[in-house]
């Protein structure tokens, strides 16, 4: 178990009061806090050694490039994959909408694209823009309660999938689907396999060779890292051929007025300036997240979500949207029947609870749901069970409120 006491005082922003009250931030799915070591580093980098990354012959570039080339190292090996096979991107967005564009070049009118009915927007939207331009078809496997229906994994994922793209952790559910197997449909099927791991890396040790993975897309921002950072892993062969998604300065090796040639990987996909700093706080919000340890995380995401579902759960009216046993993340979704999730929020903003309400981009989960949106609890390593208990509270205080 982590000291969650210990690590909050890591975390500037969280030493406040908000109306008054102790600030309990429990919206880490959303974008989670940034410990004072990752926004030290970036203030260091503005005031030390901001220059441009492989252009300068300066003292100053050369400090820039070891540094950002040092942070895609750390990435690199937080995930076990190799550096050449990581792209700084600027979040989960972006990773998703590269492979997206890349990837379905190839394919032709009727190819498949299999995606889930738990998806955020950013694993639904790319994909389907470009399947209605080029006349692919996309099916999505159905949930069975709040996990995938695996059975209808296994119908979907036919000879005509070309492409399979699941996200590992729902942000709304709290549910870790089961990546590997699906991957284990998706080869077997002969189509590649693409992981939105934006709500899993945060929370759990992820390997991209265990899980078998052909892609997997993450944002820094939802583990610690500066808003604006992210990352694309892909198989070295698969980026090798792949054409570029942003053409310019940086990812090319030579240009003339009537061709151009690409830089070698990761460079390729990195065109103009990066966001130098920024992938740097995520090297150091790594390194910050290692110190704590993968495994410890997870079980403290487990161990608060567990509280969350049993205190909840005892309150009469509400109902939960996620497994409530057995492996997941520390999300917990819910509603309050007869108050609507806005006012839910209002209340609890009003003793300084930070939750995010609404349909969390997911409108079509929220739809299968038969809701228009719902409130979520999202803790992370600063968060204490003394947070829930005020959560509990503060959810039974706007029961009183609206009498119901
Ligand atoms: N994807 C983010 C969330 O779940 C923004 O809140």
């Amino acid at each position: 178990m982590i000291d969650a006491k210990k690590i909050k005082k890591d975390f500037p922003i969280l030493k406040q009061n908000i109306n008054g009250h102790r600030l309990v931030y429990l919206d880490s799915a959303a974008t989670t806090q940034k410990p004072r070591m990752v926004i030290n580093e970036i203030k260091r980098y503005y005031e030390q050694y901001n220059a441009n990354i492989h252009r300068g012959i300066h003292t100053l570039a050369e400090l820039s490039t070891q540094a950002y080339e040092q942070a895609h190292e750390k990435i690199a090996e937080f995930i076990n994959a190799d550096f050449q096979e990581v792209i700084s991107t600027s979040g989960a967005t972006e990773s998703l909408n590269i492979v997206a564009n890349s990837l379905t070049k190839s394919l032709k009118k009727g190819d498949k694209i299999v995606l889930t009915e738990m998806e955020h927007h950013s694993n639904i939207v790319p994909w389907q823009q470009i399947a209605k331009d080029r006349k692919l078809k996309m099916e999505f496997i159905k949930l069975d309660g709040f996990q995938l229906d695996m059975e209808h994994a296994k119908e979907v994922i036919d000879e005509n999938a070309k492409i399979v793209a699941v996200m590992h952790a729902s942000n709304v559910l709290g549910t870790i689907n089961p990546v590997k197997k699906i991957g284990k449909l998706a080869h077997d099927a002969g189509a590649l396999f693409v992981v939105d791991g934006a709500h899993s890396i945060p929370n759990m040790p992820i390997d991209v060779n265990d899980i078998g993975c052909d892609f997997f897309a993450f944002s820094g921002h939802k583990m610690c890292s500066p808003t604006g950072t992210g990352a694309l892993f892909g198989k070295k062969e698969l980026l090798e051929k792949m054409s570029p998604f942003l053409y310019g300065g940086h990812m090319i090796s030579e240009v003339t007025l009537k061709d151009s040639r690409w830089n070698e990987l990761p460079w390729k996909f990195e065109a103009g300036t990066a966001n130098i700093a920024g992938c740097i706080g995520l090297g150091y919000a790594i390194d910050y997240l290692k110190k704590i340890g993968m495994k410890n995380i997870k079980n403290h995401e487990e161990h608060l979500a567990k509280y969350t579902i049993k205190q909840l759960e005892e309150i009469e009216d509400i109902t939960i949207y996620g497994p409530q046993k057995g492996e997941r993340t520390g999300t917990v979704s819910f509603n309050i029947k007869g108050i609507h999730t806005h006012d839910v929020a209002a209340i609890l903003d009003k003793h300084g609870i930070a939750i995010r309400a609404g349909n969390h981009c997911a409108m079509p989960l929220m739809k299968i749901l038969g809701i228009s949106g719902c409130s979520r609890s999202s803790p992370y390593i600063y968060n204490i069970i003394e947070d829930i208990d005020k959560l509990v509270e503060a959810v039974k205080e706007a029961k009183h409120i609206f009498k119901v």
